[in-house]
This record gives structure tokens, C-alpha cells and sequence, in this order.
């Protein structure tokens, strides 16, 4: 059959929602990361990068029939995201991603992911 994605592999849209909203929970606590999102409300932030994960890592192509081509980079540049704002947001996601108790070899393969895009989403180096 079809081989396994990643996706299915960590237990598909259910395991990226509870990541995505474990992570949100502790960006609305954060003092570096709050005030960064124009929107008070962090729910359709959190949807977004809920399916951008999903997209990513081989599930539905939501993401990119609502939003278009992720040009992620991109859509960082109204944020300056320097070093602070990058351990800020690693700090947040590590502890999102170690509370889903994945299986050591797909949890390494996802968080040597989420360290490589957090720091090619740097713009700033102060
Ligand atoms: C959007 C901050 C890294 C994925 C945003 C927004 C902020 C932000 C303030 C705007 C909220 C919104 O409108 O959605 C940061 C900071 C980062 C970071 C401080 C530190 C490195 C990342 C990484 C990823 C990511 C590593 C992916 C793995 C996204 C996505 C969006 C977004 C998918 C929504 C893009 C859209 O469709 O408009 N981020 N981000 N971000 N971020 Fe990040």
C-alpha cells in the first residue's frame, strides 16, 4: 500500500492540533511572543499554523487552498524575530512537542524540523 506519511505516523490531525494548542497556551503567557501577534485574538493564528504542520508533514492540503503558497519567510518580515524571539518560540514548542509522548525517533525528527525553521525565520540578529 501507500507508505505511511510522517502525518499518519504521529497520529495525524489530532496530534498537530494538541501540539498547536499546547504551544498557544504558552505564547498567550509570554511576554516576548503576545504582543508580537496583531490580533487579539490568537485563535486564527493558531488554526493556521495548526494546518501549515499538517500540510508540511503530509496530511491535507488545507493550508495552501486558504492561504496560498506558505512563502513562509516571507509573511515573518512584519516581525523583527532576532534571537530572543527565537528561543521564545522554541521554548513554547519544545514543551508542546514533549507533552505528546511521540515515539523518541519521530519526536527528534520533528523538533530538528521546528529548530531549523525557527532559525531560517530569523531576520534580525540582535
Ligand atoms: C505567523 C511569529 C516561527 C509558522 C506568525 C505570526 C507571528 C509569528 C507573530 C502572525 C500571526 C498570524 O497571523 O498567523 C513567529 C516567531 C517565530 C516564528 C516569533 C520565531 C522563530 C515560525 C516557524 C513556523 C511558523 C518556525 C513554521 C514551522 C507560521 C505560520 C504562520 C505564522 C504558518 C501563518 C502564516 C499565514 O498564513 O499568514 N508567526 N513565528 N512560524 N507563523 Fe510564525
Amino acid at each position: 500500500g501507500t507508505p505511511e506519511t510522517f502525518y499518519d505516523a504521529v497520529g495525524g490531525e489530532a496530534t498537530f492540533t494538541r501540539i498547536v494548542a499546547r504551544f498557544y497556551a504558552e505564547v498567550a503567557e509570554d511576554e516576548v511572543l503576545r504582543p508580537m501577534y496583531p490580533e487579539q485574538d490568537l485563535g486564527p493564528a493558531e488554526e493556521r499554523l495548526r494546518l501549515f504542520l499538517i500540510q508540511y508533514w503530509g496530511g491535507p492540503h488545507t493550508y495552501s487552498d486558504q492561504r496560498g503558497h506558505p512563502r513562509l519567510r516571507m509573511r515573518h518580515n512584519p516581525f523583527t524575530i532576532g534571537p530572543i524571539e527565537r528561543d521564545a518560540w522554541l521554548r513554547c514548542m519544545r514543551i508542546a512537542v514533549d507533552e505528546q509522548g511521540l515515539p523518541e525517533d519521530l519526536r527528534k525528527q520533528l523538533w530538528a524540523y521546528l529548530e531549523m525553521a525557527a532559525n531560517s525565520m530569523m531576520n534580525s540578529w540582535v
